[in-house]
């Protein structure tokens, strides 16, 4: 069942929106050279307790942690772990939040130090379907229509879409109906309303389009180990222009660390710099 949003309820979703926008560009700060996955973790949990706000994912299913942190050839649902961030790995950072009642959920790669110039091109292709796609969410359009502006995007370079894990409406509930596809074989006609509210995230590898899941039962890999991206945002269609709940627009680099991280050195939470253990 699809359920179409009062007034009340959108204005809901816009606070939660926003401050789901406000955790990930505090963690875009945090994600560089050195830091600890479980560290942005804990980061993302404790500024969500902060503003009066329940993390989405905790408990979800079984899952343990805030934040999903996937990195480099991991597509989605990365598990925190005391893995070191180094120089050069893309990271994907995927959260959710609720506050009174109402859930937000985006999701972005960035770049941790100097990346290549091939894992630059997938992010920003990425970034760039995420946004047709919200660009063709329109009342009178249909799913189809947005799978189709996401594909569009990311068809002529070659890229692979995953099509095991898909968008979907987000409101009381973390996932609600319908369904929202990244490729137009997989997506319904069905017609979008004013006051639907429908999180649209885009995969995308660099590779082949399939994925495996690890044997901790979350992470989900590129099988052949190439680098993906994944961007996302919640968004309300209107009688006019798609309406962006999560806008993080301004987040562009992770290059100065402020207050937050200084926090968490004075904790002495921050990671050290030091080998890789994954
Ligand atoms: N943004 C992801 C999704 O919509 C995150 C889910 S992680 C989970 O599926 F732990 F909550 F499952
Ligand atoms: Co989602």
């Amino acid at each position: 069942m699809i359920h179409i949003k009062s007034n009340r309820e959108l204005d809901l979703m816009r606070q939660s929106g926003k401050m789901v926008a406000r955790v990930l560009m505090e963690l875009t700060k945090l994600a560089v050279p050195g830091m600890k996955l479980i560290d942005l973790d804990q980061a993302a949990e404790e500024l969500t307790l902060s503003f009066g706000a329940k993390p989405s994912f905790k408990g979800y299913i079984g899952y343990k942690h805030s934040l999903c942190t996937s990195v480099n050839e991991q597509v989605v649902h990365g598990i925190p772990t005391d893995r070191v961030l180094k120089d050069g790995d893309i990271i994907g950072l995927d959260f959710g939040l609720s506050y009174q009642g109402f859930h937000g959920d985006s999701a972005v790669t960035i770049a941790v130090g100097a990346v290549s110039d091939s894992a630059k091109e997938l992010m920003l292709i990425t970034k760039q379907s995420l946004y047709a796609g919200i660009d063709a969410a329109r009342a009178g359009n249909t799913i189809k229509d947005v799978a189709s502006a996401i594909e569009n995007v990311v068809k002529p370079h070659g890229f692979g879409i995953v099509k095991e894990f898909v968008g979907h409406g987000i409101g009381q509930k973390l996932h609600e109906d319908p369904q929202i596809p990244n490729y137009a074989a997989g997506a319904s006609t069905l017609k979008l309303k004013p006051g639907m509210t429908i999180a649209i995230e885009p995969m995308v590898n660099r590779g082949t389009h399939k994925v495996k899941v690890l044997g901790d039962k979350w992470t989900a890999v590129t099988n052949d180990g190439h680098l993906s991206a994944h961007y996302e945002h919640s968004i309300a269609i209107t009688d006019g222009e798609p309406e962006i709940l999560t806008a993080w627009e301004n987040i562009t680099s992770n290059s100065d660390i402020q207050e937050l991280l200084k926090q968490l050195k004075e904790k002495g939470t921050y990671g050290q710099r030091g080998p890789n253990p994954a």
